[in-house]
């Protein structure tokens, strides 16, 4: 009798599985039995794709280190959709990864032109207050990218590894294209590595949890990851060959001799590659080279992952847009105001009272839900509930809209209080008012 509807995963109908098959971003569901309780965005499929997140969630289950890092340029207002990457941010801290938060004030600055002043004051009284408002942990890292100068000297590392068409490629820069936009692309890949340095530890898996839209930058700095290696290893089913890509040959020496201390003896060594022959399998060799030039003091980095969530669709329908406040809630507005957007906003309902008890709701096409499934309800049976009442027609838009809306209000107040409180505390991260 009851059709077996997704209450979360058919919020949205745009297409996501493109992106599995064009880019080749894996689908999260396939990783979701290894997870520990699970985040809610998780639960509800509304983080939706993944790339080389089994090395963290590896790592996060074996207790070994790992870390997550994301960023956010300071050139609006925070809003619902950044609290989701600062939640998912703070969910892996509580598993025990190293936090890092960059404050993008380089690419605001040189993108969208904000002064240095400006960056300042709308990341600490936008990003910052709410990071910590929603149980940011002082042990984490919380930076402006213009202040980190080991970021900074990555930056220009890898910009030296980076050409121009490539990466032009990407963000369609042209003739026009300011240098300093150039450099604060470079900044990003920065960010996004420069927790395995030494300083943190070295080499570690570290997710990076991002809206879909910032996947070319993820795929250009797994690139990137990728070319500050100097060795290659693989697996050539009747041995492990180790190639030294960008290794001269004391390296190469280094490498042999690390294989030898590692207990391998059947070792073959060429001018430019190694076989190990009596090896049990790649990891293990790969793990040994990448031990070996961190030991001689190159990078030897790993390849980032990343976690991608789905976009709301937004209260007016359309996308959400910083430029236009109807389609959005700011973490800093008044409750009321944001109250009275919700009984605005465009649902799932139908014309007429009659032809909703008759033909029922279409929560997937309502806002008002979504707010719901990715904001405001913890509890997956309510929802569920919620949402066979909408498409029986027994639920009324009215009242439900004044439902959500009241929670907006409740939400937001306790959020702004937990601000408020939260500056009393920025000298715990050090962030000088
Ligand atoms: N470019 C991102 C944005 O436009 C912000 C950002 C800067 C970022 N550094 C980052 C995001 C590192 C993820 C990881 O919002
Ligand atoms: Fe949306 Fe609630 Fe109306 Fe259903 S009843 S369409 S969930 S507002």
């Amino acid at each position: 009798m009851e059709l077996k509807l997704d209450p979360w995963g058919a919020v949205q109908i745009d297409d996501y599985s493109k992106l599995f098959d064009e880019f080749g971003i894996s689908s999260f569901e396939e990783i979701m039995p290894e997870i520990r309780d699970p985040h809610r965005y998780m639960r509800r499929h509304i983080i939706f794709g993944h790339r080389n997140y089994r090395s963290v969630v590896d790592a996060m289950n074996q207790k070994r280190p790992f870390g997550v890092m994301s960023g956010f340029m300071p050139s609006g207002r925070v809003h619902f959709g950044h609290m989701m990457v600062m939640n998912e941010i703070i969910w892996h801290q509580q598993k025990g990864a190293d936090a890092f938060v960059a404050i993008a004030n380089m690419e605001a600055h040189a993108v969208r032109k904000v002064s240095w002043q400006r960056c300042r004051d709308l990341g600490i009284n936008e990003y910052i207050l709410s990071l910590i408002a929603l149980g940011f942990q002082p042990s984490g890292h919380i930076y402006f990218q213009s202040e980190n100068f080991k970021m900074r000297d990555l930056a220009f590392e890898l910009s030296s590894a980076a050409n121009f068409s490539e990466v032009s490629a990407i963000y369609g820069f042209s003739g026009e294209t300011s240098i300093g936009h150039m450099a604060s692309v470079m900044a990003q890949s920065a960010d996004i590595l420069h927790p395995q340095l030494e300083e943190y530890g070295g080499p570690k898996p570290v997710v990076i949890p991002v809206g879909s839209d910032q996947d070319a930058h993820i795929r250009l700095t797994r690139d990137l990851a990728y070319r500050m290696r100097k060795f290659l290893v693989e697996d050539r089913e009747e041995y492990i060959s180790i190639r030294g890509k960008a290794a001269g040959p004391e390296l190469m020496k280094a490498a042999a001799d690390s294989l030898r201390k590692a207990g391998y003896r059947n070792i073959k060594e060429y001018e430019e590659h190694i076989d190990v022959l009596d090896a049990g399998g790649r990891e293990e060799v790969a793990e040994v080279i990448r031990r070996m030039e961190v030991g001689q003091g190159e990078l030897g980095f790993l390849a980032p992952a990343s976690i991608y969530h789905r976009f709301m669709v937004g209260l007016t329908g359309g996308k959400m847009s910083s430029s236009r406040p109807e389609s959005h809630i700011a973490l800093t507005e008044d409750p009321r105001e944001a109250g009275k957007k919700i009984m605005r906003a465009i649902t799932g309902g139908k014309q007429s009272l009659a032809e909703q008890k008759r033909d029922g709701g279409e929560p997937e096409k309502c806002s008002v839900y979504e707010f719901l499934v990715f904001h405001l309800s913890d509890d997956d049976r309510e929802l569920a509930e919620l949402y066979e009442e909408c498409r029986s027609g027994r639920q009324m838009c009215g009242t439900c809209k004044k439902m959500v809306s009241e929670r907006v209000v409740q939400f937001l107040t306790e959020h702004q209080q937990a601000r408020e409180a939260a500056r009393e505390r920025l000298g715990e991260f050090g962030i000088k008012e």
